[in-house]
């Protein structure tokens, strides 16, 4: 397979770094090379595959809904797949958390979360409500909005500060009670575990203060699920974990277990009915092309289908112990700081610019992409929640010869 030269690549720095690596097949836990090695995938394609790659049913149905109806425009017109879908999520869900509305990323999905919490004041003449509340290590996505609430310290978009959304970024509130002035509009976090900024936990104290902030300013709560949900941190949702429900939630990656793009936001009936009204300017402005897309919903359900048909929350437990065991000697090593393990999540924080470099582990058999921070460089596992003891011995002996 050639990797021709006119792709502009993910957070690649073209000068310096070595070519990608091609994959012409993934089974399993296994991503295939096409000079026919096999790496066992540590960080399940950005969290996403966590039923492993190329499982049967997801791809039966798929297929079955390529056969019929692949797309169809959603102003207007409704397919099966996206309606179904919705009210699945629906029954998944803490009241009253009951209005779904499909994009195609997470990115988007935090955009979207967005202009629900600013229009849905604005809409009822409370437009000074503008600000949003994030925090330091947080990251929500690439695009301009949620780059703007992502940590402007160690994230890695320093270069636009000043675009986007007017945030405000404070300090996860670990031991201290938060007070919230009357312009802030919503206070966005990813519950429980801060993944992207840093693979940072913390417990759910954070999270029932941020409500009762909330609740007593009449700002709206969200939750950035996009990671932490589909059993990443233990539960199915870290909300339910946490005993905690927000206004708005965002969903995405393993929603179609890594197959097809596809997020979601979910927003409560409080928030749905700040909309209604008969002028159409209060409904919301947006509508994405692919938005509802009926093949990635099939995948959606399949994907969860397997999440009914085993129990997730045994499986992650299982892992999370397994983690933990093969993790922590790694904190006697050179240049790490700290192991840490959370659910199917990981953790060896290691001094800045001393982590090894993905083709170290490959030549271990092993894909592992740490993350290089302003603060700390993070190697970290989240396979698949599948994964087998044959792989992950895989992934912790890479990890363990390489460090
Ligand atoms: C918590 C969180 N929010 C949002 C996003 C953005 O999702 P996407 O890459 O699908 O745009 C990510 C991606 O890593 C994420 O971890």
């Amino acid at each position: 397979m050639e990797c021709a030269p006119h792709v502009w690549r993910p957070y690649c720095q073209h000068e310096t770094a070595p070519p990608p690596l091609p994959v012409v097949g993934a089974h399993g836990c296994r991503l295939h090379l096409s000079d026919g090695r096999e790496l066992v995938d540590g960080i399940a394609s950005w969290w996403t595959a966590a039923h492993g790659y190329n499982h049967p049913h997801i791809r039966a149905r798929v297929s079955a809904q390529l056969a019929t109806l692949p797309h169809v425009a959603f102003g207007g017109l409704a397919n099966e797949p996206a309606y179904t879908l919705a009210k699945r999520l629906v029954g998944m869900m803490p009241a009253p958390l009951s209005r779904v509305f499909f994009v195609e990323s997470g990115s988007v999905a935090v955009e979207v979360a967005l202009k629900m919490s600013l229009q849905s004041f604005a809409n009822r003449g409370e437009s000074q409500r503008r600000k949003i509340v994030c925090f330091e290590d947080a990251y929500h996505g690439d695009t301009l909005a949620t780059m703007s609430l992502s940590d402007p310290v160690s994230g890695m978009h320093r270069a636009f500060t000043g675009t986007g959304v007017d945030a405000v970024h404070l300090p996860l509130p670990v031991d201290a009670n938060l007070t919230l002035s009357n312009d802030v509009a919503a206070v966005i976090v990813e519950p429980l575990s801060q993944c992207a900024g840093g693979m940072r936990f913390h417990g759910a104290e954070v999270l029932r203060r941020l409500r009762r902030a909330c609740d007593d300013s009449g700002a709206l709560l969200i939750f950035d699920e996009i990671a932490t949900g589909f059993f990443r941190t233990g539960a199915r949702f870290a909300m339910g974990t946490a005993g905690v429900t927000p206004d708005i939630v965002t969903l995405g990656k393993a929603l179609t277990g890594g197959t097809l793009p596809l997020a979601a936001v979910v927003a409560s009936d409080a928030v749905f009915d700040k909309f209604l009204s008969s002028r159409t300017e209060d409904a919301l402005q947006h509508g994405p092309t692919y938005m509802g897309n009926a093949l990635a919903c099939a995948a959606a359900h399949a994907s969860l289908d397997l999440f009914e048909r085993a129990d997730y929350t045994q499986l992650v437990k299982a892992l999370s112990n397994k983690l933990e065991s093969r993790l922590r000697p790694l904190a006697a090593k050179n240049d790490v700081t700290d192991v840490r393990v959370l659910g199917a999540l990981g953790v060896v924080e290691m001094k800045r610019g001393t982590a090894p470099q993905a083709a170290a582990f490959a030549e271990r058999g092993a894909f592992i992409r740490p993350l290089r921070l302003a603060h700390a460089d993070v190697v970290y596992l989240a396979p698949p929640l599948v994964i087998d003891d044959t792989d992950l011995d895989v992934l912790a002996t890479a990890l363990g010869s390489t460090l």
